[in-house]
Order: structure tokens, then C-alpha cells, then sequence
């Protein structure tokens, strides 16, 4: 069985990288919208009897991306594609993976099942904001963690002190501390509004340490300015650097981002560029992992050390 990667409109470069590294180009994907905003997809034929990879993340416009990808699979599977595989190194909606109050969506369990209903035999993600949903598929969801190249690419220090912004990082912040043993502090975090948090405490030694704020996306900014203030209050040194697995910076993200004392803002790309970004972002290219985990899959080999253990 040939191995084909096609790319929607949210991940093209990311794609292209991806394929490259496997020693191809991307498969021919067209997507168009009518005038009155449907969306019209077709592909290559010569999907027939392929192993079909499509690259897509669903970040914002997150239904336009999401729709893109479910109508790239009904379009490779009509082309008759032998083994259909979504790769989606950011899946949007995983904050809503419970609901929080009575009559809510869990956004991110109906995008496992139209994900599912499109005929995807698997999954390829990267660290998906809450692991449990992986649960909500029948189908194999490869986790992917980018934690060792993103601390591979931190200048961490002996001063160094790692930080979870809230209890939903700490796991992560733990993940970061089995590679550069470090201790860890951890914050209280309330949130306020969509883009406004408050620190309510903070839990370990910051004082004359430079932190290492780690977290598994920044949207708004709002946690990170939170953090940054907090941790300054506390006696930090004003050398603060932040990683991040996913930057969705939008609103007014990097102007937050920009007005802190921030050596470095580390993250992927998982999303392409369509906003401002801050102006100490660094970028570590996801790429490697990605077409690593494509290449195993396609050739039915393990993938256990490229995948996230929460
Ligand atoms: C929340 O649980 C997430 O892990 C992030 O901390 C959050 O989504 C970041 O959002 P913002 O940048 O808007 O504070």
C-alpha cells in the first residue's frame, strides 16, 4: 500500500514539511467555496488503494477546518483510499471535554464522533489538552507528546524553576522535569472571563529563580499574564520564559504577551501563523515528530516513544 499525505487549508506549510521529511509531496487536495460559503473539496485519484494521511489541524476558523477535514475524508474514501488516517496536531474544541454546568455540548466528544463517522481508522494528535479524550474515540488515538523537543529548545538554568499557571499543568510540568530536573511550583488559578484569570496562590520556591512557565496552549494570554505578575510578586527573577505546545495567540495576545518581562516564548507549529504572534516567540517545528509517527504507522511499527504518558 502506497502512503499519500494531503493537506487542508489550516496546516499547509506544516504539511509540506511533513511530507517532505517522508520523502514526498503533499497529495493534490483542492478545496473551494461556493458563493453562498459551501465548501467544495475533491482530491487526487490516485488516493485509490493508498494509506492517506491528512494533516489538519483544527484551529480557528475551527468549523471551517473541522469541516474541511471530514469533507477530505469522505472525498478520499468516495476516491476509494485504502486506510484513512486524521492527522490533527491541534484538536480544537478539547477544552470542552466535560461539562462544567448542566445543559452544556461537550464540544470535544461530538468532534471524536464525526471524526469517526468520516471513516478515519485512526488518530495521530499532539498534546491534546486533556488526555481523557482519547476515550471518546473507538478508534486508536496516537498521542503525541512535543515535550522533549520543546525542552530540547528552552535554555533552562540552574536557577531554573518550572511552573504550572494552574492544576491542569501540572502533569505536564512534571513531563518537562523527568528531562531537565527541576523543581516545580504550582498556581492557583481562577478564571474570571474568557480572557481574565486571577492567581489565588502559588505552591513551591520561586524567589530569585527564573521561571519556566509551561502550558498546552496560550489563546488569550490571560494565564501567562497572570503567572508573570504573580510570580514577580513572589520575588522571581524578571527572566521569565514560557512554553507552550500550542499558540493560538488571538485577541490581543501578543500585545499582552509583549508588554512582560519574557526572555522567550517557546512554542510549535501545530497552528500556522494567521495572528500576531509576540515578538519572543521561538518556534520548534513539530514536523520530525509528526512524519516519525506517520513513517511507523505506515509501516505498522511501534510509535511508544513518541507518545504522551499522562
Ligand atoms: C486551560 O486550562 C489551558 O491549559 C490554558 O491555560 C488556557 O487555555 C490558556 O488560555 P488563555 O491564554 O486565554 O489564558
Amino acid at each position: 500500500m502506497t502512503l499519500s499525505v494531503l493537506a487542508g487549508s489550516a496546516s499547509p506549510w506544516l504539511a509540506a514539511r511533513v511530507a517532505e521529511r517522508l520523502g514526498m509531496s503533499l497529495g493534490r487536495s483542492s478545496l473551494q467555496r461556493f458563493d453562498d460559503g459551501e465548501l467544495h473539496v475533491d482530491v487526487d485519484e490516485r488516493v485509490r488503494g493508498q494509506d492517506v494521511y491528512i494533516v489538519q489541524s483544527t484551529g480557528s476558523p475551527v468549523d471551517t477546518h473541522a469541516m474541511e477535514l471530514l469533507f477530505l475524508a469522505d472525498a478520499c474514501q468516495r476516491a476509494g483510499a485504502a486506510r484513512l488516517t486524521a492527522v490533527v496536531p491541534y484538536f480544537g474544541y478539547a477544552r470542552q471535554d466535560r461539562r462544567a454546568r448542566g445543559c452544556e455540548a461537550v464540544g470535544a466528544a461530538a468532534m471524536a464522533r464525526l471524526i469517526e463517522a468520516a471513516g478515519f481508522a485512526r488518530v495521530v494528535t499532539v498534546d491534546l489538552h486533556a488526555p481523557a479524550i482519547e476515550g471518546f474515540f473507538r478508534i486508536p488515538v496516537e498521542h503525541l507528546s512535543a515535550t522533549s523537543l520543546l525542552a530540547a529548545a528552552v535554555s533552562a538554568t540552574a536557577s531554573s524553576v518550572l511552573v504550572a499557571p494552574d492544576l491542569g499543568a501540572v502533569k505536564l510540568a512534571e513531563r518537562f522535569q523527568a528531562l531537565l530536573h527541576l523543581p516545580v511550583a504550582v498556581i492557583h488559578k481562577t478564571r474570571l472571563t474568557g480572557s481574565m484569570v486571577e492567581m489565588r496562590g502559588l505552591f513551591g520556591d520561586v524567589r530569585d529563580r527564573t521561571p519556566i512557565v509551561v502550558d498546552d496552549m496560550i489563546t488569550t494570554g490571560g494565564t501567562i499574564a497572570s503567572a508573570v505578575t504573580g510570580l514577580l510578586a513572589a520575588g522571581c527573577r524578571p527572566e521569565i520564559r514560557i512554553v507552550s505546545t500550542h499558540g493560538l495567540f488571538v485577541g490581543e495576545a501578543a500585545t499582552r504577551l509583549n508588554a512582560l518581562p519574557l526572555r522567550q516564548v517557546t512554542t510549535t507549529n501545530t497552528l500556522e501563523r494567521v495572528t500576531d504572534w509576540p515578538a519572543q516567540a521561538q518556534v520548534v517545528d513539530v514536523a520530525p515528530l509528526l512524519a516519525g509517527a506517520i513513517g511507523r504507522l505506515h509501516r505498522d511499527q511501534p510509535l511508544a516513544e513518541l507518545l504522551s504518558h499522562t
